[in-house]
């Protein structure tokens, strides 16, 4: 049989298709537009990801035997939120994970309501980007649209509702809502009534590799499908979505994601919450729990450098100069959407420290990659704080196809750095959900055990790994420097 696995990224779909055995038939990928209408804020159009998820599956599957598609499943960039209203109609655009405009009711969440208690109701505190402050702001700030809700979901799950009819999320991608009480998988009543919505808004809540319902048969058939017996599976959200993919799953395993934003991703057989809260405390998708750190701005950092300041999309060129590692004197702060673990700080902004007449265009591209990697290093010091001893992690996403990103990331880290045959993080996890519900596979573990396969490994060089650290030890300084003055330049 075949899976059909949907990455619903922020600048693009990419759709997988994946045999039963894990090869990989068939990638596509259809962009659409982000909206920046006010500086820090960031939506998207739910119409414009259902017709590009649309085209690109006819584009998928078009030279395969479609009576063999047996499900579609999902891995959806997170907390956005999407509000429908009675006739189903997208009430304002979706208002996405890297938005920033809710630094009021995210302090009034954290501060009057109080950590203490979001803790306790939800595992984690209030971040800009999660999905609960920015209902408060839809509330506050849109009145008219707060009253039409009917339908409170997220991004992959808007994509699963044109497919079935059916209202659903799955625990993973509900965890980063703020309104989950991840702990017990179930809606917090509390959050619900902060917010000042009903629960029958609320999608219905599912496992990850739980089938919700089966394609529509007008969808079906728009999609050239021969029968009306495609299951459609809950999915995940995308960085457990491709922890999934990269083989992360079980107790104690990591991947580094180097997308538009970059997550240290940590897996949990059992339920914790790190008592600072600057990780987030998420279902997995296999079942159980993960910890994760989230920066905003990773490999999109790099494509911002070279693309829009550069003007070049020769990347592996832009990389060919950089030879001397852990000697680079310039420093680069990732904040170009402010950042959220571990400052949790929508004022933060992209800084370049530390120029000379003598610095080149390659130092500064070099700053960037390195500049990412000491913000992923973080959140892994967070971790490690905890106690949680992590030496090696699966990496995945567009900078993953870097070498040489990958060996700073290595090296930054003091990690080694396992690399997997497929670099389609959530895409292969979706459609490995997808496989797992229509019992191709007894669990989400066993189905990475049989695909996911490791094709390198990048060790840390000992000199390098001190170098970087001297100069981690600087980079960290820089934040706390500057955080007054990113307060009076916003
Ligand atoms: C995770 C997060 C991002 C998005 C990107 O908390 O906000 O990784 O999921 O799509």
């Amino acid at each position: 049989m075949l899976y059909i696995g949907v990455d619903l990224g922020t600048s693009a779909v990419k759709l997988l298709l994946m045999a039963a055995d894990g090869t990989i038939e068939n990638v596509v990928s259809k962009e659409y537009p982000l909206y920046f209408p006010h500086p820090g804020w960031s939506e998207q159009k739910p119409e414009d990801w259902w017709e590009a998820v649309k085209t690109g599956i006819k584009e998928l599957v078009k030279d395969a035997d479609k009576s063999q598609i047996a499900g579609i499943s999902f891995g959806g960039q997170m907390h956005g939120l999407v509000i429908l209203d009675d006739q189903d109609n997208v009430i304002r655009p979706a208002i996405l994970w890297n938005d920033g405009r809710t630094q009021k009711e995210t302090d009034y969440l954290n501060n009057v309501i109080g950590k203490d208690k979001l803790s306790e109701y939800t595992a984690n505190i209030a971040f800009a980007g999660f999905t609960a402050p920015k209902i408060l702001w839809v509330r506050e700030n849109e009145p008219e649209n707060f009253k039409r809700i009917k339908k409170i979901m997220l991004p992959k799950d808007y994509i699963a509702y044109k497919m079935t009819g059916i209202h659903s999320t799955d625990y993973s991608d509900a965890s980063g809502m703020l309104l989950l009480d991840v702990k017990n998988k179930c809606w917090s009543k509390e959050m619900l009534k902060i917010c000042g919505i009903d629960e029958s808004v609320m999608p219905k809540l599912f496992e990850s590799y739980d089938v919700i319902g089966v394609l529509k048969s007008e969808v079906a058939k728009e999609l050239g499908f021969s029968s009306d017996s495609v299951k459609v599976i809950a999915g995940a959200g995308d960085n457990a979505a491709a922890a999934v993919g990269t083989g992360a799953v079980g107790n104690g395993k990591c991947n580094i994601s180097l997308g538009t934003s970059g997550t240290v991703f940590i897996t949990q057989n059992n339920f914790s919450v790190d008592s600072n809260n600057a990780l987030h405390s998420f279902a997995h998708a296999d079942g159980k729990y993960h910890l994760m750190g989230c920066m905003l701005s990773a490999a999109s950092c790099n494509k911002w450098w070279l693309e829009n300041i550069i003007g070049t999309k020769d990347y592996a060129e832009s990389q060919a100069d950089i030879k001397q590692l852990g000697e680079n004197k310039v420093f680069f702060l990732p904040y170009l959407m402010g950042e959220r673990s571990p400052h949790n700080d929508p004022d933060a902004r992209g800084t370049f420290i530390g120029m000379t007449m003598d610095t080149t265009r390659s130092d500064m591209t070099q700053a960037v990659l390195e500049g990412v990697a000491f913000a992923l290093r973080d959140s892994l010091e967070v971790a490690r704080k905890l106690g949680i001893k992590i030496d090696r992690s699966k990496i995945c996403g567009g900078g993953a196809k870097s070498p040489l990103w990958k060996k700073i990331v290595a090296n930054v880290m003091n990690l080694k750095v396992d690399v997997i045959e497929s670099e389609e993080g959530p895409a292969l996890g979706g459609a490995m959900l997808a496989a797992v519900a229509c019992k191709e596979f007894d669990s989400v573990e066993a189905a990475a055990d049989a695909i996911v396969k490791i094709t390198d490994t990048i060790e840390p060089d000992k000199k390098l790994v001190e170098a970087y650290n001297k100069k981690y030890n600087v980079f960290k300084q820089l934040y706390p420097q500057l955080k007054p003055i990113y307060k009076v330049i916003v």
